[in-house]
Parts: structure tokens; C-alpha cells; sequence
């Protein structure tokens, strides 16, 4: 059994209230509930982490990623300029997926860009919800 990081950064706390067509209707901690089964359905543990500030995620990364074996993040508008979080991933030395709710390529240009997803072993957008499951199926194979 693994232990998966759940990461999700600022705004993504008003998920349900954001618009629906970019990012579904679920609330994060609905999102984080289907997470949970999904994993815990292939025998994994989730732990999840919020927040709307880029030092908190780094700190929670740091103190939770010695005892974990995979992260899952949706570090959301960090995604395309935080260098911080890109080191933070990296130096857990474990495997990542990026997740986007809504497809940032076919979104404003500075949204196409990702400075985190090079700490990343996959990057999944666009897929709503169902982007989280096939992180879980991504991060399958390094968990072993
Ligand atoms: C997002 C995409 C980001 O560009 C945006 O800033 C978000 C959410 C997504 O899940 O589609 O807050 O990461």
C-alpha cells in the first residue's frame, strides 16, 4: 500500500463555484472524496492538502513527501510561474502527475505554459474529474 499526495493550489478551494465549464461542478472536497475511493479501490492511501499560498504547499511537500510514493498536483495559476514549487516537487524525489481540470492549452497563451510540469512525470488536462483517475493509473507502475 502507497501513500499518494493530493496537492491542489490557490483558488482551487472555490471549486463548484468557478466556472463550471472550465473546471466541472464538483467541490474540492468532492474531488478529493473520489480521489480517495479511486485510490484506496487500488489499495492506496490518500493524503490532501490545500491552500492558497505558495510556501504552505512547499512546507506541507517537505514534511509529507518522506513517508509518501507519488504526488498528484494541481498546483493551478502556480502552475505557470511558480519556480518554487517546481524545486519543491523535485526534491521530493517522487514521482508526480500535473493535473488540470480544464484544457490550458486551448485557454489565454500564458496559460499554456507550465514551469512545474518539467518536475512532473506526466501532465493531464482538460479532462475534468476523470484527469485525477488517469493520474492514479500513470502513478500505478512507480508505486510498485
Ligand atoms: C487549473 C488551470 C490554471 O490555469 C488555473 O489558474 C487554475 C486551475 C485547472 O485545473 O484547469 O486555477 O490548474
Amino acid at each position: 500500500m502507497a501513500t499518494i499526495l493530493l496537492l491542489h493550489g490557490p483558488n482551487l478551494n472555490q471549486l463548484g463555484k468557478r466556472d463550471a465549464a472550465q473546471y466541472g461542478s464538483l467541490s474540492l472536497p468532492a474531488l478529493e472524496a473520489l480521489v480517495k475511493k479511486e485510490a484506496e479501490a487500488r489499495g492506496h492511501t490518500v493524503k490532501a492538502f490545500q491552500s492558497n499560498h505558495e510556501g504552505a504547499l512547499i512546507d506541507w511537500l517537505q514534511k509529507e513527501s518522506e513517508g509518501a510514493r507519488g504526488i498528484i498536483v494541481n498546483p493551478g495559476a502556480l502552475t505557470h510561474y511558480s519556480y518554487a514549487l517546481h524545486d519543491a516537487l523535485l526534491d521530493t524525489k517522487l514521482p508526480a502527475v500535473e493535473v488540470h481540470l480544464s484544457d490550458i492549452i486551448s485557454r489565454e497563451s500564458w496559460r499554456t505554459v507550465s514551469v512545474t510540469a518539467p518536475a512532473c512525470i506526466a501532465q493531464i488536462s482538460g479532462k475534468k474529474e476523470h484527469g485525477y483517475i488517469e493520474a492514479l493509473e500513470t502513478l500505478a507502475p512507480h508505486l510498485q
